[in-house]
């Protein structure tokens, strides 16, 4: 029997990612688990107004999304409880930048995405920043054919059902392919 959770965004895990920005001339990184696709090469991260990151991305319309793997779990989760206003966090991993020149990426996490901010929204509690990505950075040992491996890359997964931080499981199927098996039953 099916019971009723009131209106439970049940869209988890989502992805656990470090965005970092420029604030005040130095970098700044943030926990972000609340982001998403909008088309191929635009995104989204939803980040809180009272954010020290916002003043920055807002200041420099640039910001970059880096993906920490499982054995980072400890920096991404205290990065996502002290504020850029009460801690320094500049010096918590190897900046690097690209195109965008004010854009820090972070070199320990092996996928860097380095984004353009195109749009913002405000929400009652949270800015979105609608973003095109403008460069994307992987270490060549994180690389199957030159696409990112999951498999390699052992991403940290995000749930709020228990707050907690999950692995990823295995390859199930091929998209676009393995639905030609499927048959409608008469
Ligand atoms: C796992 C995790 C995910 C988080 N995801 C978000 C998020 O998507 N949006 C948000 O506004 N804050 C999120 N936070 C909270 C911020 O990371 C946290 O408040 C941070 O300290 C803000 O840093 P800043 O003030 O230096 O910008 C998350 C925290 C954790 C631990």
């Amino acid at each position: 029997m099916k019971k009723t959770l009131g209106s439970q965004n049940c869209l988890y895990p989502m992805p656990t990612t470090i965005v970092g920005a420029k604030v005040n001339g130095k970098p700044n990184y943030i926990t972000i688990a609340w982001l998403g696709t909008l088309n191929a090469d635009t995104v989204f991260i939803a980040s809180n107004s009272s954010h020290y990151t916002n003043e920055g991305i807002k200041a420099l319309k640039t910001f970059s999304i880096n993906i920490p793997s499982e054995d980072m779990v400890k920096k991404v989760d205290y990065i996502g409880m002290v504020s850029g206003k009460n801690v320094d966090k500049s010096k918590l991993f190897t900046a690097f930048y690209g195109k965008l020149k004010n854009a820090p990426m972070i070199e320990e996490c092996m996928v860097n995405m380095e984004c353009e901010v195109t749009q913002i929204l405000n929400m009652d509690t949270h800015e979105i920043f609608v973003a095109r990505i403008v460069e994307t950075y992987c270490n060549e040992e994180y690389l199957t054919n030159w696409n990112v491996d999951l498999a390699k890359l052992r991403p940290l997964l995000f749930s709020m059902y228990d707050t907690g931080y999950w692995q990823l499981g295995n390859r199930v199927a091929t998209a676009w392919n393995v639905g030609r098996e499927f048959k409608i039953e008469e």
